[in-house]
Order: structure tokens, then C-alpha cells, then sequence
């Protein structure tokens, strides 16, 4: 079970990080160049689809690390550093994916309705910034909660 749990966690790490890295990094670079409206539209049908199944992802994640904590690796006090840094960079992460999903691409969303494309682009830029961070703690998670127990 605790193998299980862990590659069901591993997985939603995978899918999370990795979505947001080939959107920064692959999807943004190629899409730059299209007209405004294209983009703005893209970039709507994209999001729906990921930011769907990161809403999975941030209940998968605390479910099956505090399960790992709780029933097998004997509770919160006892855990070494690495994964107290895990759980504050997870809380952060899904923070920002919260205000990301009920603030800035709620209302991109809403402006596409509208065919407000220069306004939802004033959004989507947000949403680019704060995915950005979200990379970048991330990956810095996934070095901390892989690398951490040959540190401590
Ligand atoms: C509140 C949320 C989270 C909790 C409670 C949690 C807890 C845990 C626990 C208990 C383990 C197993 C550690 C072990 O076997 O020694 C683990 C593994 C791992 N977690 Fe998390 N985690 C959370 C979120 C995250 C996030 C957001 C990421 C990355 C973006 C992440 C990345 C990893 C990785 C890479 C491992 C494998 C470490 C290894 O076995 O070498 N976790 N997590």
C-alpha cells in the first residue's frame, strides 16, 4: 500500500510539473506568434482541459502524503526536514493555484465569453507570471523531496 501510495503521489508530481514546464517552455514559445485572438483562444481551450486535471492533482497530492505520513512513516513529528520543506512548498503551490483558478483565469475566461481578446490577454499574462512561480517551486519541491533524505 505505501508503494502505491507513493507512486499515485509520484504521478500527480509528473503530470503537475511537467504539464507547467512543456506550457512555459515548448506550448508558450511556439504560440507567441500567432494573432491575438488565436492565442487568447488556444491558451483558453488549453487551460481548461490542465487546469481540470490539476484540480485533481492538488487533492491527490495531500491525500496520499499525509496517508504515507500517518500510516506508515510514523506521523507528523517524527519527519526528517526535507519533508517538512515538501508540505510548506506543497501549501504554497496549491495556494497560488487557487487564487491562479478563482481570480485571473476565471476572469480571462469570462472576457473570452465576451470576445474581450485584448482583455483576456491582460490576463493571461497574469496567469503566465504566477504559473512561472509555480514551475519554479515545483521543481525546486522535487529536488528538496528527492534529494533531501541523502542531505539529512
Ligand atoms: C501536502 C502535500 C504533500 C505531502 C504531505 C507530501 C508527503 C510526502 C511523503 C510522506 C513522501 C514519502 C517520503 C518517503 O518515502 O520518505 C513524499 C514523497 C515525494 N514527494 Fe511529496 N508530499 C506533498 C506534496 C508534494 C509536492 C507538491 C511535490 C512536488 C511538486 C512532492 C514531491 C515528492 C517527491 C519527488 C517524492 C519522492 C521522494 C523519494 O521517495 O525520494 N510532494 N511526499
Amino acid at each position: 500500500m505505501l508503494a502505491a501510495l507513493l507512486a499515485i503521489h509520484l504521478l500527480a508530481v509528473v503530470i503537475w510539473v511537467g504539464g507547467m514546464f512543456f506550457a512555459h517552455f515548448m506550448l508558450r514559445p511556439s504560440a507567441n506568434d500567432l494573432e491575438l485572438e488565436s492565442r487568447v483562444l488556444l491558451w483558453s481551450r488549453v487551460l481548461r482541459r490542465f487546469f481540470a486535471v490539476v484540480w485533481g492533482v492538488v487533492l491527490v497530492l495531500p491525500v496520499t502524503g499525509y496517508a504515507m505520513i500517518l500510516l506508515y512513516l510514523d506521523g507528523l513529528a517524527g519527519q526528517p526536514l526535507h519533508i517538512h520543506l515538501m508540505q510548506g512548498m506543497a501549501w504554497t503551490m496549491i495556494a497560488l493555484f487557487v487564487y491562479l483558478y478563482t481570480g485571473p483565469y476565471r476572469r480571462m475566461q469570462w472576457m473570452v465569453g465576451q470576445l474581450l481578446f485584448p482583455e483576456a490577454g491582460l490576463y493571461l499574462g497574469r496567469i503566465r507570471t504566477v504559473v512561472t512561480i509555480n514551475m519554479a517551486i515545483g521543481i525546486m519541491t522535487v529536488v528538496v523531496a528527492s534529494a533531501g533524505r541523502y542531505l539529512s
